[in-house]
């Protein structure tokens, strides 16, 4: 990896130490220059000329994606955010009352919001698999419940917004395929970060967003659809014009591709953008990445761990470039601010981001650096000795 080329390809990144890839990262230039010069081209021929004369170009977005994923193009779709891919997704499932949903206890929040709407709607069943004391799924406790009631759903967020935690969403995987459930992982915190493959997690939907570890623009995101889904006639509840066709008065046929999940507008600047994004991953290669990550989150978490009063709260077996602490006798107030006077970017979890993991751990509030491959190992150094110096 040529970081001196990639960090080149961040003009603007002056004496920052940029930690909050898992908010919002910043893009490889070449991003945001395809994005202007689309713009520019819609200045001049229109919305609709432009999209016919860049065809191929916004049909490489299926094609890197499902690269990136190791899918075909036709499981692809473009989202506007991992929310509305994650949205659609759920609402293709013909829920009834008392069916049941299974899920983890460190998911993420909006996630949790949209199965409590569906209990409230619907009165579907939300479970909740333990976690052990490390932090990792509780298998047994899995197990258990999937022996109480089938459940027509299991979805597990694959790296929670408020913790470091990698859960084995490939394990959890292989136990939904035996028991033919239904299996949707929010991976939106993974893409990007780590090699994320669809076929070993074995996941009928996938979510993703376009402007954390991805490096792409805000406003955009993917969702993977399995064959199986696709096979099945499986489609988001509300269907567009776009994902289906009017074919008679009570009637709509639906695309045979997972663009049935896509609504027909969008911002093709952004497509072109987060399409640039996931090329530029792809060409350095997600395996490197995901090294480099590992290399520089260790670094971090150790130089945190030693510091006096530093608590990193992450737990499980595997972890990722999410890293939280917190340092004792020091305000919310004061950190941030010693933290904002050294250009540090960061960014803060709350309480109801991750309210089980929090209330087990006894915080409210944890700081969160999430560093990415542009970032050097000395600057991993160098935050520690900042943290070190409030
Ligand atoms: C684990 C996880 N899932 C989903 C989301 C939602 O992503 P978006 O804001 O793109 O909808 C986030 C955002 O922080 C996240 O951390």
């Amino acid at each position: 990896m040529n970081i001196q080329k990639i960090r080149q390809e961040i003009p603007y990144y002056g004496n920052k130490i940029f930690l909050n890839n898992a908010g919002s990262s910043l893009s490889p230039n070449v991003v945001t220059k395809k994005i202007q010069a689309f713009l520019h081209q819609e200045e001049l021929f229109g919305g609709y000329k432009l999209e016919d004369i860049q065809a191929a170009q916004i049909a490489a977005f299926y094609k890197e994606t499902a690269n990136l994923l190791n899918c075909k193009e036709q499981n692809i779709a473009f989202a506007h955010d991992a929310t509305d891919a994650y949205i659609k997704a759920l609402s293709s499932i013909p829920f009834k009352t008392g069916d049941v949903v299974i899920t983890s206890s460190n998911d993420y929040a909006s996630n949790q919001i949209q199965f409590i709407s569906l209990q409230k709607r619907f009165g579907i069943v939300v479970k909740r698999i333990a976690a052990l004391s490390n932090g990792d799924i509780d298998r047994n406790h899995f197990q258990e419940l999937l022996q109480e009631k089938t459940p027509v759903l299991v979805a597990i967020t694959h790296i929670p917004t408020n913790s470091g935690l990698i859960q084995d969403v490939a394990a959890i995987g292989e136990i939904c395929e035996q028991h033919g459930i239904l299996y949707l992982v929010d991976a939106c915190q993974s893409v990007g970060q780590i090699v994320v493959d669809v076929q070993k997690i074995k996941c009928d939907f996938l979510s993703a967003t376009g402007r954390k570890f991805l490096r792409g623009p805000r406003g955009t995101g993917l969702l993977f659809v399995s064959d199986r889904i696709l096979q099945s006639n499986m489609a988001p509840l509300l269907i567009d014009g776009w994902g289906a066709k009017w074919t008679g008065l009570n009637q709509f046929e639906m695309k045979a591709s997972a663009k049935r999940f896509e609504t027909w507008e969008r911002s093709y600047a952004l497509i072109i953008g987060l399409t640039e994004a996931i090329r530029y991953a792809n060409e350095i290669g997600m395996d490197i990445i995901e090294e480099r990550n590992i290399e520089l989150q260790r670094r971090l978490r150790d130089n945190l761990s030693t510091i006096k009063g530093v608590t990193v709260y992450d737990k499980g077996s595997r972890l990722g470039n999410l890293i939280t602490f917190k340092k004792t006798g020091i305000s919310l107030e004061d950190l941030k601010e010693h933290l904002d006077d050294h250009e540090v970017y960061y960014s803060v979890s709350t309480l109801e981001w991750g309210l089980i993991d929090f209330k087990e751990k006894g915080v409210e509030w944890v700081i969160r650096f999430s560093p990415h491959y542009f970032n050097t190992l000395e600057e991993m150094d160098r935050v520690a000795s900042i943290v070190a110096a409030v």
